[in-house]
């Protein structure tokens, strides 16, 4: 049987299906374009979906799909998925950006010139019979200035290529660099001022919060007379009525667009019936080799997830680059581990995790290591499944405050991860570290240096520190039949209270727990597991 089932809800490549095809470890159903109804009534037998712009992903669908691990979009956009809820659900969000890049920068500039020609226009006329050549008296593109909103992969293509016709480049990105612009020979400028220079403007942003409604009455209003836009990226980042009226008042003299706010257009919309409008349906990224490569990438990246072998473009994890992954995962347990340490030790409802992380090879890493620390710490108390995806939002939905901090005190060891964590009248403070790079230890408990494996079932027990205790201890446990695997204890002045740390080959019941603890000296037992 199958290890895997993947639903296709969009078209996919040949190439792309072939590859599915040769998965012998996955069955797949194509299911063109389901209703929201009946996807949700399939969704529950899949472990990953694979859609493009017309399936949307929402916190309903997601709600139906106890088995979903990995959603894949084959192309760019991500608007049409619920990222968050996704991530609360543990669910991995792919794409693949990149795979269309060029087809749809050559859509833009297709555009820019059917707009600036008429092609479309005078195509329909000859068809029609007529030979109106003075109807159609176009502009050039040469020495005009071109204003990119949005200087991503797209943006850049699309300004070479209108570099290309001699067009003055100027963008508007915050995101982006001076020295970056300087280099692909393009002007940065604030959005007031593309508006006000720009003869062409091509909206390549991706839709956001910030970008969505950007071109409207007021900006419209704030363009250059006989202005002429094109927008391949999303219609959402345009108010359709507000171009309508520009290009009904003359202020606009063309728009081409390739995407719309409602998809597939509606019938009536006055798009369809303007003169000096340029449509088509959403069709950018649709060439032979955008396609394939979309196709084939998205189904590479869903198999090599859901086989965990590697997050390529995953938009919601940690750590999405397959090698960094690999050289940090022995790392990742590691803080897994000191994560459930924590939170089997802690003796409250934890409120905040502050993590620091010492050496060269961590350092940069916080991030993920963090989210790792945070799946352990969730995982004992969680009725979810907790992973790499959802673990930092579930701590937000229990409040709890997690910050990467700096100067906690901690041994000098050269890879360390500490994380202190807060509760109601009280903190702990644990470090851990790796021996041999590969099995993980904790070496610090709070003012304690210590030398324990993490792993397995360990009995922490705190004593104050007097003579033969630690004998006594060993000898109830020997005569109750725990086996005893390892044991550190820490040796300091008689009378202090200490942490230590036995790892038992199989847990002590809760009747040996509860008779040890009543022994002279002992202060607090937990049994933990790791
Ligand atoms: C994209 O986001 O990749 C393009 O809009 C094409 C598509 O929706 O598939």
């Amino acid at each position: 049987m199958a290890a895997y089932r993947i639903l296709v809800t969009d078209d996919l490549s040949p190439q792309a299906i072939e590859r599915l095809q040769a998965a012998d470890d996955v069955s797949f159903d194509v299911v063109r374009r389901p209703s929201k109804g009946t996807l949700e009534g399939i969704i529950p037998d899949y472990d990953a979906l694979i859609i493009r712009s017309s399936s949307r992903v929402d916190a309903d669908l997601l709600a139906a799909a106890p088995r979903l691990k990995v959603v894949g979009r084959a192309g760019m956009g991500l608007d049409n998925v619920d990222i968050d809820a996704a991530s609360l659900r543990g669910v991995i969000v792919m794409n693949t950006p990149g795979a269309n890049t060029i087809a749809t920068a050559e859509h833009t500039v297709a555009l820019l010139l059917a707009l600036c020609r008429h092609v479309p226009q005078a195509d329909a006329s000859l068809r029609a019979g007529e030979w109106a050549r003075s109807e159609f008296l176009g502009v050039q593109l040469y020495g005009k200035t071109l204003g990119i909103v949005g200087l991503g992969r797209v943006g850049v293509q699309v300004a070479r290529r209108a570099q290309s016709f001699e067009m003055d480049v100027i963008a508007f990105d915050p995101y982006i660099s001076d020295e970056v612009a300087r280099e692909l020979r393009v002007t940065l400028v604030d959005l007031d001022g593309l508006l006000a220079q720009s003869d062409f403007i091509s909206l390549n942003a991706a839709l956001t919060p910030e970008t969505r409604g950007l071109i409207n009455a007021l900006t419209i209003a704030r363009m250059k007379r006989g202005v002429r836009l094109v927008n391949c990226a999303r219609g959402a980042l345009g108010d359709e009525v507000a171009l309508v009226d520009g290009l009904r008042s003359g202020h606009v003299a063309g728009i081409a667009l390739d995407v719309f706010a409602q998809e597939p257009l509606p019938a009536d919309s006055p798009l369809r019936s303007l003169p000096n409008v340029v449509i088509t349906p959403h069709i950018a990224a649709n060439t032979v080799e955008a396609q394939r490569d979309v196709g084939t990438q998205i189904v590479d990246q869903v198999l090599a997830a859901l086989r965990g072998q590697d997050f390529r473009n995953a938009v919601n994890m940690p750590v999405a680059d397959a090698n960094v992954f690999q050289a940090l995962k022995p790392y990742l347990r590691l803080a897994e581990k000191l994560g459930s340490l924590q939170m089997q030790l802690s003796e409250g409802p934890i409120k905040r995790v502050e993590v620091e992380c010492h050496g060269d090879e961590l350092v940069d890493h916080v991030k993920p290591l963090t989210v790792a620390l945070l799946k352990g710490l969730l995982d004992p108390i969680s009725d979810t499944p907790v992973n790499y995806i959802n673990a930092p939002h579930l701590a937000l939905q229990r409040g709890i405050s997690v910050s990467e901090t700096k100067g906690l005190p901690a041994p000098n060891y050269a890879d360390l991860i500490s994380c202190r964590v807060v509760w109601d009248g009280g903190e702990r403070l644990i470090s851990g570290s790796l021996l041999g790079h590969e099995l993980p230890r904790v070496v610090q408990i709070d003012e304690f240096r210590v030398s324990a494996e993490l792993e397995g079932v360990i009995l922490v027990v705190e004593v104050i520190s007097m003579s033969g205790l630690m004998g006594r201890v060993g000898t109830f446990l020997a005569e109750h039949n725990v086996n005893i695997a390892e044991w550190w204890l820490g040796r300091t002045a008689a009378g202090i209270q200490i942490p230590s740390f036995i790892n038992l080959d199989v847990p002590a019941s809760p009747e040996v727990l509860a008779k040890l603890v009543q022994m002279e000296g002992v202060v607090n037992v937990r049994q933990v597991m790791l």
